[in-house]
């Protein structure tokens, strides 16, 4: 009985010391980080994006080896939905060892660009590329078209699609990537302790908010203030979505680089599935402006899109090429990160923090409370 007592008591005390600590000013940030979830989001250039049937054909396509033309792969294979949608490899192994880390498919719906150095302006685009990327899935839109004809999936696709035999290949690949996109576009991570912290403040709930670790509230000060990580990793997402040099090496051996976004727009502007193209389902091309009006320019060389840092906890190893092994290694990152290497103009927004021990454990108890424990 004491001993229940005594508990009761510590834990009333810490709860009745606990306080939030940040300023009116932070707590205005903290609130640009919500609400979360987002509302659904229908996709205007995938015609299917809100339909039911194309959800779950998206989801058996995305599950099943018949979009790689020998069998070898789905696309769970490299982003297994058990494992967030990512593998814990730092590249990821397609038919060869490929350039980059395999990124989480959650929280997709909706932006601008897709892929580390931007490659496609739009989901289905970025569904639809490594089913015919030599080094992934292999096909070729007609071996894709025999395949999905004797699939088990035909009456399904003509379901949604209409006769297989009556389509051209090529619109028989964009139709499965637009059920795959449907699919994808339904992936968002669950609320987390941050939500709860940020929704509280709104409220004006202290005594709710007080409940977010102080540790947490420390690091999401850092995040905000001398550490500047809010000038990249804002909104909902915790991404600006655009293109940046984080001083990653971007050197793949002794002779190659990875360009990024240059070779991503070198891609996008070559590529006949972006929303300017035939195949956007959208008569008033929202949003085709991004496509439109970007440039390239040297400054793109070896920048990369900033990552969602919502379920990050849940996706190790980290950055393009997956060299950071967890979250402590991407703070030390930042903490020193060498400024003479930052090769593109204008970043000079990073610069050496170096953050004592205890504000690296607080800026890692923040990025954890990002993600749905247990991680
Ligand atoms: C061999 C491993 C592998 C397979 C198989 C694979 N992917 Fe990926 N996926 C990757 C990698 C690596 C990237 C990052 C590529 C880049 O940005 O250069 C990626 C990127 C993506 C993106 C962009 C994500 C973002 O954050 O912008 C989407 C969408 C995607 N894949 C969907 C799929 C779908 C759908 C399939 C099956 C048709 C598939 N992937 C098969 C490894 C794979
Ligand atoms: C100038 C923009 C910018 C700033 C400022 C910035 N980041 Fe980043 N962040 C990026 C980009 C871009 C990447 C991907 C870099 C790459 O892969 O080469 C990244 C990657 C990450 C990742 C890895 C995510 C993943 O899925 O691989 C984490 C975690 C992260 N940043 C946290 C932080 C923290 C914490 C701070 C502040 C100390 C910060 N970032 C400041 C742009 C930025």
């Amino acid at each position: 009985m004491t001993l229940w007592f005594t508990a009761a008591l510590i834990a009333l005390t810490g709860a009745v010391r606990a306080e939030v600590l940040l300023s009116a000013d932070e707590i205005e940030q903290a609130l640009s980080f919500g609400p979360w979830p987002p509302s659904f989001h229908t996709d205007p250039s995938n015609r299917v994006s809100n339909n039911a049937r194309a959800i779950a054909l998206g989801e058996a396509l995305f599950n099943d080896p018949v979009l790689s033309v020998d069998g070898a792969f789905s696309c769970a294979s490299c982003h297994d939905p058990e494992q967030a949608f990512t593998t814990p490899e730092a590249r990821a192994l397609g038919r060869v060892l490929l350039d980059r880390n395999t990124p989480s498919l959650r929280n997709l719906a909706g932006l601008r660009w897709y892929g580390w150095g931007g490659k496609s302006d739009n989901l289905w685009a970025a569904s639809l590329h490594p089913i015919i990327e030599e080094q992934e899935m292999a096909h070729s839109p007609e071996s894709l078209k025999t395949a999905m004809s004797e699939s088990a999936y035909t009456n399904d696709f003509e379901a949604i699609f209409g006769v297989i035999q009556n389509q051209g290949p090529e619109l028989v690949l964009v139709n499965a990537a637009k059920a795959l996109s449907a699919y994808l576009g339904t992936l968002v991570t669950d609320r987390t302790q941050f939500d709860d912290f940020r929704d509280a403040l709104e409220r004006r709930d202290f005594p709710a908010a007080a409940y977010y670790p102080e540790a947490a509230q420390r690091g999401l000060q850092l995040f905000l203030g001398r550490g500047n990580c809010v000038f990249c990793h804002n909104g909902p997402r915790f991404s600006n979505n655009e293109f940046h040099d984080a001083g990653v090496p971007y050197f793949l051996n002794e002779t190659e680089v990875d360009e990024g976004r240059f070779s991503g727009l070198n891609f996008l502007l070559s590529s006949p599935y972006t929303l300017e193209g035939d195949w956007n389902d959208d008569p008033d091309r929202q949003g085709a402006w991004a496509v439109r009006n970007v440039r390239r320019s040297h400054a793109d060389f070896g920048t990369f899109r900033t990552p969602s840092l919502r379920g990050v906890a849940e996706t190790a190893p980290y950055m393009h090429d997956g060299s950071l092994k967890d979250l402590n290694a991407v703070v030390r990152h930042y903490s020193k990160i060498n400024t003479e290497r930052l090769h593109a103009d204008g970043e000079a927004i990073l610069s050496q923090l170096n953050l004592s021990e205890q504000e690296i454990a607080d800026l890692v108890a923040f990025l954890m409370t990002l993600s749905k424990a247990p991680y």
